[in-house]
């Protein structure tokens, strides 16, 4: 029988491997990891640069494929799904915050923001309201109309914040969000993704190497040369 209050895994995923294989070399960045996840969990996963961190996200992001393992979200193996099969279920229910924020660079700041929008067949009056508001709330009111090589790191961190907020994810995948920005931000920011968790029960698995960062999440895994620590 089930129980109302009994967590329920969101992402489970099983002997995930990643192997990385260029002419010269063969690199394994992820060992048989073993991961699962509760609904409305705020997991923090740290571990020293190169340990496998943002590979990891990647992979339960469903935005490369494993070498070998299993990954299910909401019982769904996604490891099995077609390209678009794949695409579409991560526009629909994941955000991603990339550690290089990958913005577009001919788009100004709003129009970043709200291009999740514009591929869901939102109006463009209604996009870029809430793309406004957002940035807004991110401090970046003075700025909707810069585009990436006009904003500092840290504003271009938050845009891409904001861009993976917007459309209200059921999983926030954020890749060291606050790595660019001041502690004051940064500890800005923390609430804003606190809020989103408490609030709207986001599932949110946030890379960092800050443990002031850290301690927001209701969880900490370690990572360790590809594999989870004990
Ligand atoms: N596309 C790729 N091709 C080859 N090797 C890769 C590729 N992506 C990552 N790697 C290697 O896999 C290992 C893990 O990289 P990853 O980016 O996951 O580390 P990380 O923990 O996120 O580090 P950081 O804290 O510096 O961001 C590293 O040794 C890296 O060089
Ligand atoms: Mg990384």
């Amino acid at each position: 029988m089930k129980h109302l209050n009994q967590a329920e895994p969101i992402i489970v995923a099983r002997n995930l491997t990643m192997i990385f294989r260029t002419k010269k070399i063969r690199l394994k960045a992820l060992s048989n990891v073993d991961i699962s996840v509760d609904k409305g969990e705020f997991l923090a996963i740290v571990g020293t640069s190169g340990s496998g961190k943002t590979t990891l996200m990647s992979l339960l992001a469903g935005l490369d494929r494993p070498s070998a393992g299993r990954i299910a979200i909401n019982g769904r193996g996604i490891h099995r799904l077609s390209e678009a099969a794949l695409g579409q279920f991560r526009r629909e229910h994941t955000g991603f915050i990339f550690q290089s924020f990958n913005l577009f660079e001919t788009l100004n700041a709003l129009e970043n923001v709200a291009f999740p929008l514009m591929v869901k067949g939102v109006s463009k009056s209604e996009r870029n309201e809430k793309a406004r508001a957002i940035l807004e709330k991110l401090g970046l009111a003075e700025h909707l109309n810069h585009k990436p090589s006009e904003l500092s790191g840290g504003q271009q961190q938050r845009v891409s914040i904001a861009r993976a907020m917007i459309t209200e994810p059921e999983i926030l995948f954020a890749d060291e969000p606050t790595g660019n920005l001041d502690s004051k931000t940064a500890h800005e920011i923390m609430d804003e993704l606190t809020r989103l968790n408490r609030q709207q029960g986001t599932t949110i698995l946030m890379v960092t190497h800050d443990m002031a960062i850290a301690k927001y999440a209701t969880r900490v895994l370690r990572i360790e040369d590809g594999m989870v620590a004990q």
